[in-house]
């Protein structure tokens, strides 16, 4: 029986491609191995979507190239970085593109060599599984590809155009996975509020209804939304359905409208404001979180000055902050990347520090209240202390207790230790 082992790098697409190619690979005869060292074929499911991350993975192949002194092994290169690098990866057996993921176990049985189709043509979602570690989890794809366009983004190019998964197939699995054990579920899509959009099914406010009807299943969240597509409906969804994570993940990008029409992000501060403004309204406590790109072509002091100022004035409970980076294909690469990288880079490090002093502000604001914790597990360093998420998607430490994984359990807030919530049950 050949082993197999699969890294991944990039978004929570490629987390759950692999997941699910994993399962795959069993069904069709092949064996997980513990290590890449011990594995007959490597599967790399690397992402594109900055230079940094494309570079990291180079240096991973040249290594996992190297054990074939010892072994021989086989190793796949797959995903928007296949699609993306396909002329100059030199150190896998197989290059294969993201609409091929689906037939990997399928290619490796056959032997081809050096296959890549590059045309996006019939695409086939791979069967949903459980997490590995936590059983009472799943992800879900329900849109794959991109139809946006942001002016910096690789990602339609590498992915396609959106393809909506059909609504009656999703509920379908949902179902299948509550009946075997899952209780959460977490939808995924570059773009999941513009599901539906491409076909003539129903809204992604209206899957979310419907999924919510499912008894076993008890918490569900979403990644990633577009403000463009972030209506009224979507947002008492999200502050009315008990079983919705009060999360939202929704990517600024640029507190400039000017910045943001370069960008091709067709939504302006003030809508984002209004959204802001209409999840506050329900006086709940929930949690947002945001992508910051910096340093985007002819980004002035004036626009970056923007940037602070609008996350200053929303408050995110967590932001993750990326520098510009050029990108071959992609409408700005045309745009001189006119902010000088010590700039980006001095921009990028004050942008985190503010960031930072919002965070440790509005994380003790939690002490001495009470939250629900979906336990995941035990901390690694401190076996005595459970850990897993409360309603608003923030990791809580229950201090001194083991817990059942996938159990709610009550909790009180107590203190915070760096950025995460310390709490006891109650
Ligand atoms: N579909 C999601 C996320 C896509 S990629 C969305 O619409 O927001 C995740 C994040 O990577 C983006 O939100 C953006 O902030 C960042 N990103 C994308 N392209 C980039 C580039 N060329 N340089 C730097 N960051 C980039
Ligand atoms: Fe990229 Fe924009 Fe699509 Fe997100 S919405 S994947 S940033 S093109
Ligand atoms: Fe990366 Fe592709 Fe996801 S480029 S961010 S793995 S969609």
């Amino acid at each position: 029986m050949k082993k197999y082992f699969i890294e991944t790098y990039g978004c929570q697409m490629n987390v759950s491609l692999s997941d699910q190619l994993d399962e795959k690979m069993k069904q069709k005869g092949f064996k997980p191995s513990a290590s890449p060292e011990k594995a007959d074929f490597i599967i790399v499911n690397a992402c594109s979507v900055r230079e940094h991350a494309e570079n990291r993975v180079f240096q991973r192949l040249l290594y996992l190239h190297s054990l074939k002194k010892k072994k021989d092994i086989k190793i796949v290169a797959t995903s928007c970085f296949a699609q993306n690098q396909k002329e100059n990866i030199h150190s896998a057996d197989y290059i294969l593109g993201t609409y091929q993921i689906s037939s990997i176990p399928d290619i490796l049985s056959n032997g081809h060599r050096h296959f890549l189709k590059v045309e996006f043509d019939e695409y086939e979602f791979l069967k949903p599984v459980r997490n590995r570690e936590n059983p009472f989890q799943s992800l879900i794809d329900i849109t794959v590809g991109c139809n946006n366009f942001c002016s910096y983004c690789i990602v339609p190019y590498l992915r396609g155009p959106q393809i909506s998964r059909p609504s009656k197939q999703i509920i379908e699995e949902v179902k299948r996975l509550g009946d075997e054990g899952v209780i959460e579920i977490f939808l995924l899509g570059q773009n999941v509020n513009s599901y539906g959009k491409d076909s003539s099914d129903i809204s992604f406010a209206g899957l979310l209804y419907k999924i919510h009807e499912i008894d076993n299943i008890k918490r569900i969240k979403f990644l990633t939304s577009h403000p463009k597509d972030f209506d009224k409906e979507l947002i008492q969804a999200v502050m009315t359905l008990p079983k919705l994570s009060r999360w939202l993940h929704l990517p600024l990008q640029s507190g400039s409208d000017r910045v943001l029409q370069l960008m091709n992000r067709k939504y302006s501060m003030a809508h984002y404001y209004d959204i802001v403004d209409r999840l506050r309204s329900y006086k709940k406590d929930f949690a947002q979180s945001t992508d910051i790109l910096v340093g985007f072509p002819g980004e002035t002091e004036k626009d970056y000055q923007e940037t602070l100022t609008a996350i200053n004035n929303i408050g995110f409970d967590e932001a993750f902050t990326f520098k510009y980076s050029p990108r071959k294909g992609t409408r700005s690469y045309a745009l001189t990347d006119s902010v000088p990288e010590k700039e980006k880079r001095a921009r990028l490090e004050n942008l985190v520090r503010v960031q930072r002093k919002t965070e440790k502000e509005k994380i003790i604001r939690h002490i001495g209240q009470g939250c629900t914790v979906l336990v995941e597990g035990q901390s690694k360093k401190e076996k005595n202390d459970a850990f897993g998420r409360d309603d608003c998607n923030r990791v809580v430490i229950i201090k001194g207790q083991k817990l059942k994984k996938g159990e709610f359990y009550p909790v009180r807030i107590t203190g915070v230790k760096g950025l995460t919530l310390l709490g006891e049950r109650q």
